[in-house]
């Protein structure tokens, strides 16, 4: 005799894989990152926007100070770029260093956990070489079946990579993944490796994004479900 067909949430689900952002998505380290370049491009006597400050999210270290470097109207050596790569990230580091659980976003560690129960696979899929030290500090390391960051994946965002290996850890295809990211370069590779995008942010900056909201707060496996 067949056995009876029982109700089983992980099949009932479309999507397989939830591959999360860290910086912006799960804590507010954005703003962290903001302060600590903008530390250093002051003193090297220049400044630069918020707005230029979103095409940082999402780039890897040393594309982001190339970038700033050129609003600045300045070019380093190599070896210069190194020293002041390093200047920002201590400054950077002590701040995440003394992050606490509390610093997660709204609705983060209650998606996550909801994510599990329902059997949905997770991954970190981010550019950061600290996403560790974040994780740690804000106790969610034990939330992820795979962690995909900056010291695994060596292209930056939008290059899909950084969640290709992030599908590939969970044993699942990118089409069975669903992408949370703050970042305009975040989105942009997301939708290159073939997944579905939820933005968090506004819709005006995130345009590609599948659906765009403003936190994780307001993300449910429900709505998920029909993206
Ligand atoms: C994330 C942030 C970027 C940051 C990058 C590298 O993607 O959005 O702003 O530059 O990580 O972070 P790291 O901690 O390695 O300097
Ligand atoms: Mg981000």
């Amino acid at each position: 005799m067949p056995e009876p067909t029982t109700f089983n949430s992980q099949l009932s689900t479309p999507f397989k894989a939830c591959l999360f952002d860290l910086d912006g998505v799960i804590v507010d380290t954005a703003v962290y990152h903001y302060k600590a370049w903008k530390q250093l491009a002051n003193e090297l006597g220049f400044d630069f926007t918020e707005e230029q400050n979103e095409h940082l999210k999402g780039i890897n270290r040393i594309k982001s100070l190339e970038l700033i470097l050129g609003w600045g109207g300045l070019q380093k050596s190599d070896a210069e770029i190194q020293v002041l790569a390093t200047r920002k990230n201590e400054w950077y580091v002590e701040m995440i260093n003394a992050m606490k659980p509390d610093e997660i976003l709204a609705g983060s560690r209650e998606l996550l956990e909801d994510l599990r129960t329902a059997g949905i696979k997770i991954a970190l899929g981010s550019a950061s070489k600290n996403s560790s030290i974040i994780l740690k500090k804000t106790r969610l390391a034990d939330l992820f079946d795979a962690i995909v960051d900056g010291n695994v994946v060596g292209e930056s965002k939008p290059h899909p990579a950084v969640f290709l290996k992030g599908a590939e850890l969970l044993h699942v295809n990118p089409e069975e993944c669903i992408v949370f990211e703050d970042a305009v370069s975040g989105v942009q590779a997301g939708k290159a490796g073939g997944m579905k995008v939820v933005g968090i942010g506004t819709k005006e900056v995130l345009k590609d994004a599948d659906l765009v909201v403003s936190g994780l707060h307001e993300i449910t496996i429900e709505k998920l479900k029909k993206l």
